[in-house]
């Protein structure tokens, strides 16, 4: 086997954010790049001769090439084997499960998660440890450090490998084992799932439809919804994967997933319908009619697991991450259990879940997910929906309806502002940071402020501690406002304002979110004085 050792020169901006190293597809062209990543990832880490790599990206342009250039580095920095999706595809929670399924060392995904794909569009990779979860700080930290100092890379002198025929091939002294994309993570959600009660949902007519926006989710779906569940084929919609997901923005947002809110809003509309994003990470819920935030989603998951296979002895604790609303808070008192409130990023609750502190976790950003991976998982989230439906042989807005009736309701939507120029951003901030210490006690229309910091963490497992991880501005009764900027855009800086009401009183349930939240979203605007210093008089997306 011929090692090859090439040369290379440091790039710049390479840091990986919270979600891996995202850029530009024209980026990862340039000679030598994806390559010097690799590479620093793999000096990165210690003690992995000979053990397993899981890799499988979203389908997104430039993953089959990437494949290749991962499977030939790998074998030349001494990986012993490497699992590979068939086609080099697989969605993130797969890769999770595959991880931990086959103890693996760790994994490598292709993915900008929703980001659009194509040549001009956005590429990404990123690491995941050995429980399956995102790398922590002090390996990303690691990683790019590597990046700035790098000089060469190995990589073997061989042929394109075979990643489209199941079954293993050799490759210098490493094996590549070409997987089906599929069965592992099927295997584990029926483990998890009453896959009869389910079936009988869609035999006795429920009808639905999944939106896998031309990305990954596409393949997952039809196997479970079309396949094994027996829902009418044509459930699944935009569900072949494509190089540039058909053109679309694949985030699972009210945004963006237009197709399927309109198919929810029609005069016939379907019982259910759900979306996932471009790696199948994300989730978002909708039944006739009627949209659940993800927040109220992961509260309602939470009340109901006990009606599920996989968690009938109950859940040992709820996270969420600090912006997402306090609905599940209130479950997981009712429930006594401890609940947790993380900074923004998935990468928090894996902590948690590893010290078996939390079965559930979720962000508003329709992430939703539970200890038997360490991502989260939008298909899960959906046979979670879906079983639990089928279990109370209740509608959506009938589940809702009595979830506020008893816990009361937490009015909840986010406002972006993105690609706002970068330092106005940082000033804004800045200037609410300074306005946050004396807002105590402050009445500001008909609301009271309690509270007002920047959100802090301590890791309860490893005491790693988290600052500046948002604005808070909690107010007498449960309202919050909540500011923070963006860690994983692309252009500029993207302003989060996240607007939260509690409503203890049944009666007030029909009024409009953005209408019974309007007094706090001015209120938001004022305070920041988001229009003067961003020039931007209205958020660019609702959600
Ligand atoms: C966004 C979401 C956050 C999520 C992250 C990765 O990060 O807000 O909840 O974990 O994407 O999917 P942000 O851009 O806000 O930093
Ligand atoms: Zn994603």
């Amino acid at each position: 086997m011929a090692i090859k050792i090439i040369k290379t020169t440091p790039f710049k901006g390479q840091k990986p954010g919270t979600s891996g190293l995202r850029k530009k597809v024209v980026e990862f062209e340039k000679p030598h790049y994806l390559a010097n990543f690799v590479q620093s990832v793999f000096d990165s880490l210690e003690k992995y001769k000979g053990k397993t790599l899981v890799v499988g990206g979203d389908g997104r342009y430039l993953n089959r090439e990437a494949v290749q250039i991962i499977l030939k580095m790998a074998a030349a920095n001494g990986f012993g084997k490497v699992l590979v999706g068939q086609g080099g595809l697989l969605s993130t929670p797969a890769v999770s499960c595959i991880i931990r399924k086959y103890k693996a060392f760790g994994g490598l995904i292709l993915s900008a998660s929703h980001n659009p794909a194509g040549p001009k569009e956005d590429f990404g990779i990123k690491y995941n440890t050995s429980n399956g979860g995102p790398a922590p700080e002090s390996v990303t930290e690691a990683i790019y450090a590597r990046t700035k100092k790098i000089s060469e890379y190995k990589i073997v002198d061989e042929p394109d490998v075979d990643i489209d025929t199941l079954g293993e091939i050799k490759l210098g002294k490493m094996t590549v084992e070409v997987i089906d994309s599929v069965k592992d993570y099927i295997q584990l959600m029926e483990e998890l799932f009453d896959f009869d009660l389910i079936s009988k949902l869609f035999e006795n007519g429920f009808s639905m439809r999944f939106d896998a926006m031309h990305a990954i989710t596409g393949p997952y779906a039809k196997e479970i919804f079309e396949k094994i569940l027996g829902a009418p084929v044509g459930t699944v919609i935009n569900g072949k994967p494509k190089t540039d997901f058909g053109g679309g923005h694949p985030d699972p947002n009210l945004a963006h997933a237009h197709e399927l809110v309109n198919l929810m809003t029609d005069s016939d509309a379907h019982s259910f319908g759900a979306a996932s994003d471009g790696d199948g990470d994300r989730n978002m819920i909708l039944g006739k009619n009627i949209f659940v935030t993800p927040s109220d989603s992961l509260a309602v998951l939470a009340a109901n697991a006990h009606l599920v296979p996989g968690y009938k002895h109950g859940i040992v604790g709820v996270a969420r991450s600090m912006p997402t609303s306090g609905a599940a808070d209130l479950v997981a008192k009712d429930l006594l259990v401890k609940s947790y409130e993380t900074p923004t990023g998935w990468k928090f609750f894996g902590n948690l879940m590893d010290a078996d502190k939390v079965t559930f976790c979720g962000e508003e950003s329709f992430g939703t997910g539970s200890s038997h991976i360490r991502e989260k998982d939008g298909l899960w989230a959906v046979l979670l929906w879906l079983n639990i439906l089928a279990a109370r042989g209740e509608s959506v807005e009938q589940i809702m309806q009595s979830h506020w009736e008893k816990y009361g309701r937490n009015y909840y939507s986010r406002h972006d502002y993105e690609a706002v120029n970068s330092e106005m951003a940082v000033k804004l901030m800045d200037n609410l940071r300074a306005k946050s210490a004396d807002m105590k006690g402050k009445k500001i229309g008909s609301y009271e402020v309690e509270l007002c910091d920047d959100f802090s963490y301590t890791d309860p497992i490893d005491g790693s501690i988290s600052n500046n991880q948002g604005i808070r501005i909690l107010f007498k009764g449960g309202a919050r406002i909540i500011y923070r900027l963006s860690g994983t855009g692309t252009e500029g800086a993207t302003l989060r304002i996240y607007i939260e009401s509690y409503e203890k009183n049944h009666e007030k349930l029909n009024i409009d979110t953005q209408n019974n939240l309007a007094e706090l979203i001015s209120i938001a605007v004022q305070i920041a004085e988001v229009g003067m210093r961003t020039g931007r008089y209205r958020p660019s997306v609702i959600t």
